[in-house]
C-alpha cells in the first residue's frame, strides 16, 4: 500500500504542546521548539522548500519573502485572525491560498476589550500601583475618584464579530452603543444590541465617551483615529485598542494624553510592536497590555485546531473554511 506524501508545513513559532502534536501526526511538519522568531533570511529559506507556511502576527509575509517562495508553496495558514502580517495580494497573485482563524478568539478578545473599558475610567491599575507604593493611607471621600460607567456612550469603531461582542458586554455594565462601520448590521442585531449606527465616523467621535477599536487592519484602516479624528474627541473621554496599533496615529495620541486633551486610554497594541512610544510608558491616564487580547489556552488551542482544518482541506482538495480574499481587506 502506498501511503500519500504529507505535506511540508513550516510553523515559525511554538505552538499549544496539543496543537503541536497534532501537527506532528499528519504533516511533515517542522516545529520551533525554543520559539525563538524567525528572520526575514529564516523565513526566505523556509517559504523554498514548504508546501504551507504557518506564520502569525509577528512573522513579515511581505512581497520580498513571497518572491522566495517555490514552486510548492500553495499555502500560508495564518495562525491568527488579523492578516495584516502578510502581503495578501502579493500571495494571491502567485496563486498563493491564504487562510486565518475567525470566530475562536472573538469572547476572549471582548472580554479583554471590557476590562480596558472598566479598567481605565475606574483608575485600576493606579489603584493597584498605589497600594504597592504604599500610598494608602486609609479611605478618603474624594480618593481615587474615577468616571461611573453607567449611561455613558460607547463608540464602537468596527462592528464585526469582536466589536458586537463587546457590545453584549457594554450594554450589561449599561452603556449605551454607539458603532461605525462600513455599513450597517443587519436589524435584527441592531435592535438586540439597541446600537446607533454613525455613518460619519467624525460625528460619532465628536459625540463619545468611550471609543473602542475593533476593526481589522488594513489600508483602508491605517490611522483612521488620524491626528485630525483624534481632535474631534472630547477631553473627557477615553479610548480603548485591542485591535491593530496602526489604526490609531500613536504619537499623535500620546501627545494628547500628555497634554491630557483625551483622559485615558486602554491599550492592548501597539503601532510599532514590540516597541511601545516612550511618552505612553511615562503615561498615568493608560493602562497598557502586551498584546494579550486572545491569550487564553483555550483559544490557541482552537486557533491552532482552525490552522488544522484549513490545512487539511486544501490538501484533501476543498476550499478551506477560512479562506480569505483580498476583496475582504
Ligand atoms: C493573535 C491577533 O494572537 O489573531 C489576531 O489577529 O491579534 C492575536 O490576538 C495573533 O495574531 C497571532 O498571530
Amino acid at each position: 500500500m502506498t501511503s500519500k506524501k504529507k505535506p511540508k508545513v513550516y510553523i515559525t513559532r511554538k505552538l499549544p504542546d496539543a496543537v503541536e502534536t497534532r501537527m506532528r501526526e499528519l504533516f511533515d511538519a517542522e516545529l520551533n521548539i525554543d520559539d525563538s522568531p524567525r528572520s526575514a533570511a529564516e523565513l526566505a529559506e523556509a517559504v523554498k522548500s514548504a508546501d504551507v507556511l504557518v506564520p502569525t502576527v509577528t512573522d513579515r509575509i511581505d512581497a520580498t519573502i513571497l518572491k522566495e517562495t517555490g514552486p510548492n508553496l500553495k499555502l500560508i495558514a495564518n495562525f491568527g485572525n488579523g492578516v495584516d502580517n502578510i502581503d495578501v495580494a502579493a500571495a494571491v497573485a502567485r496563486g498563493i491560498t491564504i487562510t486565518n482563524t475567525p470566530g475562536v478568539l472573538t469572547e476572549d478578545t471582548a472580554d479583554m476589550t471590557m476590562a480596558l473599558i472598566l479598567a481605565v475610567p475606574r483608575r485600576l491599575v493606579e489603584g493597584v500601583a498605589a497600594l504597592e507604593q504604599e500610598k494608602f493611607k486609609g479611605w478618603s471621600p474624594n480618593w481615587m475618584l474615577g468616571h461611573r460607567l453607567q449611561g455613558k456612550r460607547l463608540g464602537i469603531v468596527g462592528m464585526g464579530r469582536i466589536g458586537q461582542a463587546v457590545a453584549r458586554r457594554a450594554r450589561a455594565f449599561g452603556l449605551q452603543i454607539h458603532y461605525h462601520n462600513r455599513k450597517p448590521v443587519p436589524a435584527p442585531i441592531e435592535q438586540e444590541l439597541e446600537a446607533t449606527y454613525w455613518d460619519s465616523l467624525d460625528q460619532m467621535l465628536a459625540r463619545m465617551d468611550i471609543v473602542s477599536v475593533n476593526c481589522p487592519h488594513t489600508p483602508a484602516t491605517f490611522h483612521l483615529l488620524s491626528a485630525r479624528r483624534l481632535k474631534l474627541m472630547k477631553p473627557t473621554a477615553y479610548i480603548v485598542n485591542t485591535a491593530r496599533g496602526e489604526v490609531i496615529d500613536e504619537n499623535t495620541l500620546a501627545l494628547m494624553l500628555e497634554k491630557g486633551q483625551l483622559s485615558g486610554a486602554g491599550l492592548d497594541v501597539f503601532e510599532n510592536e514590540p516597541a511601545v512610544n516612550p511618552k505612553l510608558l511615562r503615561a498615568r491616564n493608560v493602562v497598557l497590555l502586551p498584546h494579550m487580547g486572545s491569550a487564553t489556552i483555550e483559544g490557541r488551542i482552537d486557533m491552532g485546531e482552525k490552522v488544522i482544518i484549513n490545512i487539511r482541506s486544501f490538501v484533501d482538495g476543498h476550499q478551506p473554511p477560512d479562506r480569505v480574499i483580498p476583496a475582504m481587506l
